[in-house]
């Protein structure tokens, strides 16, 4: 199964075998983005059309195989921007057609859940599954990968990513800021008792399952303003353990407790944010505590690739779903459970 993935900043192209990855490439355009400090959609989606057919060469090649080999072709079909998600689509549909192989529009938020088979083996259900990028953050139920996935809750304002994008700004480090503030936070992460959004008893009764992170950033710009106008320097590895503590903690709280509240024993988490080394430090000492099995695929499957949509293809193949539409059009607000369009 190839699984094409262009839902935002990386033209992935991956190549499965069942749960057997035979090859996963990425090209990013992040750097272009660089300079904007945040993803420029028309710039994603020229950067795709230059990279699609490159990467579709180095899959197969990879792989060794040649694409009549292929069994269906799969894309991401949304959530994501309009213009990335529509070169991709027009790539498989394209391929599929050419090729005459079955095309399976996909959902993005699943192949960030589905990715984990390919090192986890199949996955126990329920298991709860964190999902946390610079798009998306939310917790979901996970009854059946390719039937029943259920949203508990998601961010009412920024995404996790976004927050750690948006932080490093302010403390003056370079986009994608995640990566950054994850090196930076060596000190102390009490420092700052930063605000733990959505986390209230009132907050919780409405809210248990959601997140908010924009009171967070506001509140880490305040201290730095207020410390840069009394003309003191900014500890930046205080501020960043502070601010790191207060996303991982909340993260970690939320998913523990919706493995208590659905009775899941699994936790799985994926998306660029799972990367980090606090929350996966953190989610793996309280899930221990609970007696929960933490799933953590390998940073490069966390972020956007195209394996995790080849996988969620052939998932769905043996599930016996049936091929999209050759018409089907990309939506960039997919819900999380429409798993196939
Ligand atoms: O999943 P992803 O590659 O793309 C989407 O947004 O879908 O996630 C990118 C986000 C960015 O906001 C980036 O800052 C964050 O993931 N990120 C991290 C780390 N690595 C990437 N955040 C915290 N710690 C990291 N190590
Ligand atoms: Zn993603």
């Amino acid at each position: 199964m190839l699984g094409i993935e262009s839902s935002c900043d990386e033209t992935g192209v991956g190549i499965v075998r069942g749960h057997t990855l035979l090859a996963n490439e990425v090209a990013s355009s992040v750097e272009e983005h660089v300079r904007f400090g945040g993803v420029v959609p028309e710039v994603a989606s020229r950067a795709h059309l230059e990279a699609m057919v490159p990467a579709l060469e180095r899959a197969c090649a990879t792989a060794d195989i040649d694409l009549t080999e292929l069994d269906g072709i799969a894309v991401t079909a949304g959530p994501g921007l309009m213009g990335a998600l529509v070169v991709g689509l027009a790539s498989a549909k394209a391929l599929a057609y050419a090729l005459d192989k079955p095309l399976y529009g996909v959902n993005h938020l699943v192949g960030h859940v589905a990715v984990d088979l390919l090192e986890h083996g199949p996955l126990p259900q329920p298991s709860v599954a964190l999902l946390v990028s610079g798009g998306h953050t939310s917790l979901l139920l996970v009854e059946g990968i390719t039937d029943s996935i259920t949203e508990l809750g998601s961010t009412i304002d920024d995404a996790a990513g976004e927050a750690y994008d948006k932080v490093a700004r302010v403390l003056g480090l370079p986009y994608p800021g995640g990566p950054y503030i994850d090196r930076a936070a060596t000190g102390d992460a009490a420092y700052v008792a930063f605000p733990r959004g959505l986390t209230t008893p009132k907050d919780l009764a409405r809210h248990r399952f959601d997140f908010s992170f924009s009171g967070l950033k506001t509140a880490v710009a305040r201290w730095v303003e207020t410390r840069q106008r009394d003309g003191a320097d900014v500890p930046l590895a205080d501020i960043a353990a502070s601010f790191q503590e207060a996303v991982c903690d909340v993260l970690t709280a939320k998913a523990m407790d919706a493995c208590a509240v659905t009775g899941a024993t699994d936790l799985l988490i994926g998306g660029g944010v799972a990367a980090n080394g606090r929350l996966r430090a953190l989610l793996a000492e309280r899930a221990a505590t609970q007696g929960i099995a933490l799933r953590t695929p390998s940073p490069r499957l966390c972020t956007d690739n195209g394996a995790m949509i080849a996988v969620l293809g052939a998932e769905i193949v043996t599930a016996g779903g049936r091929p999209s539409a050759l018409d089907i059009g990309a939506d960039s607000s997919l819900a999380v459970d429409r798993v196939l369009l």
